[in-house]
């Protein structure tokens, strides 16, 4: 989940106007470069899909929010919807990770990816001028802030663009609320059968038992290993959590694979539950993580338990509920991000498009520290972007 300042000085962001974006995916693929690849191994969600494809096709353009909690299986959904409706969007998909941004960065991170002004008052002319080339499928996944997104929806509101939003809860108006429960929950069968009994002590989380059902498909353990491990721990005791990505069943398949990592992947795994930017390529994960040699092999681990998701091919990242929970066990110094982020971007400013999150979140480190030289540093970047 992306923490950010509600607001960002307009100092940071005044000189942000004439940068363009390098267009999005070559021509010819088969989808734009900024949508995730086809989930693959959903389960359960022939229902969900066949509903959402007609409601689409019967209202598009659409505004429609999948709010479920945490782990339930939103992003997934979305990204499978995305994949089935492609052919309907003459394959114009694009998926933005909007977290808690307020409005000016929401708006400014269309704009760098569509190659739009990011000019204060030619922000969102061009911006609904981009939008009304044609119709498009736009995910805004992990919505936090309703106000912004209000604000967001309500300057793009009368534009061919279909809005998909993910969310935990959505308190809007305007928007059509789908409900996302985990996969066949209210049927009572089980989406996952290898580890089918661990079902309930898992409440059908689909993200705990994917994890745990790649645990078992791996080898490092046996149902049964599993289940005496969640029983010994209390899984299914009846305490308070602190929020929506609190879910002790996740903490405890994390705590059965921490003992089990090697220290790089332990490493990687929490640079990647405190990075406050986007998804993170394998280069900038191995530096930030310290891991000298053995990329691949310290990633390894972390990919065949499910303990990492990979939404772009090649960049990292780890879902909330696994980053709660792998945050609490470590820590990672955010001015290590800015500079590594900050220095790249000096020297590779073409990197923009796939690092813009990195960069939003130096900024709000910047003012959060209130570290001048920080800030400076960033506003000298932006007049040379
Ligand atoms: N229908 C499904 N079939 C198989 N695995 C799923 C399914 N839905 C979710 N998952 C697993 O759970 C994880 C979390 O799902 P995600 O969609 O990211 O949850 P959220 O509701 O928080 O967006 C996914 O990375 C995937 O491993
Ligand atoms: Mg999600």
């Amino acid at each position: 989940m992306i923490q950010c300042a509600a607001t960002r000085p307009e100092a940071l962001t005044g000189s942000l106007g004439a940068l363009r974006a390098p267009r999005a995916g070559p021509p010819g693929t088969a989808l734009p470069l900024h949508f995730p690849p086809a989930p693959r191994g959903l389960k359960g969600r022939a229902a969900e899909l066949a509903t959402l494809v007609r409601t689409i096709d019967d209202t598009r353009p659409a505004r429609l929010a999948l709010v479920g909690a945490g782990g339930s299986g939103k992003s997934v959904l979305a990204c499978a919807l995305g994949h089935r409706l492609a052919p309907r969007f003459s394959r114009r998909l694009d998926w933005f990770r909007v977290g808690a941004w307020d409005f000016r960065t929401l708006a400014e991170m269309l704009a760098l990816r569509y190659g739009t002004s990011r000019e204060r008052r030619a922000l969102i002319p061009e911006l609904r001028a981009f939008l009304h080339r044609g119709e498009r499928l736009v995910v805004l996944d992990n919505h936090e802030d309703d106000r912004a997104m209000a604000r967001l929806l309500d300057e793009l509101a009368g534009t061919p663009a279909t809005f998909v939003i993910t969310a935990r809860r959505c308190l809007l108006s305007g928007v059509l609320v789908f409900p996302v429960n985990a996969p066949l929950v209210t049927t009572g069968r089980t989406a996952f059968p290898r580890v089918a009994r661990l079902t309930r002590t898992l409440r059908w989380n689909p993200l705990a038992l994917d994890i745990a059902d790649s645990i078992v498909a791996s080898g490092a353990a046996t149902v049964a290993d599993i289940a005496r491990f969640l029983e010994a721990n209390d899984a299914t005791r009846v305490a308070v959590i602190a929020h929506e990505d609190d879910l002790p069943e996740v903490a405890l398949l994390v705590a059965w694979a921490w003992p089990r990592l090697p220290a790089d992947s332990r490493r990687m795994l929490g640079v990647l539950s405190h990075i406050e930017g986007d998804h993170v390529d394998v280069d900038s994960l191995a530096r930030l993580a310290r891991v000298r040699a053995g990329v691949g092999a310290a990633l390894a681990p972390l990919r065949r338990w499910h303990l990492v998701q990979e939404p772009m091919r090649g960049r990292y990242a780890v879902h909330a509920v696994v980053r709660y929970a792998v945050a609490q066990r470590t820590s990672f110094g955010a001015d290590r991000a800015f500079a590594h982020y900050v220095t790249m971007l000096e020297r590779s400013p073409g990197r923009l498009d796939v690092e813009q999150t990195h960069l939003f979140a130096a900024m709000d480190h910047a003012h959060r520290s209130g570290d001048l030289a920080a800030m400076l540093r960033i506003e000298r970047l932006l007049e040379r972007l």
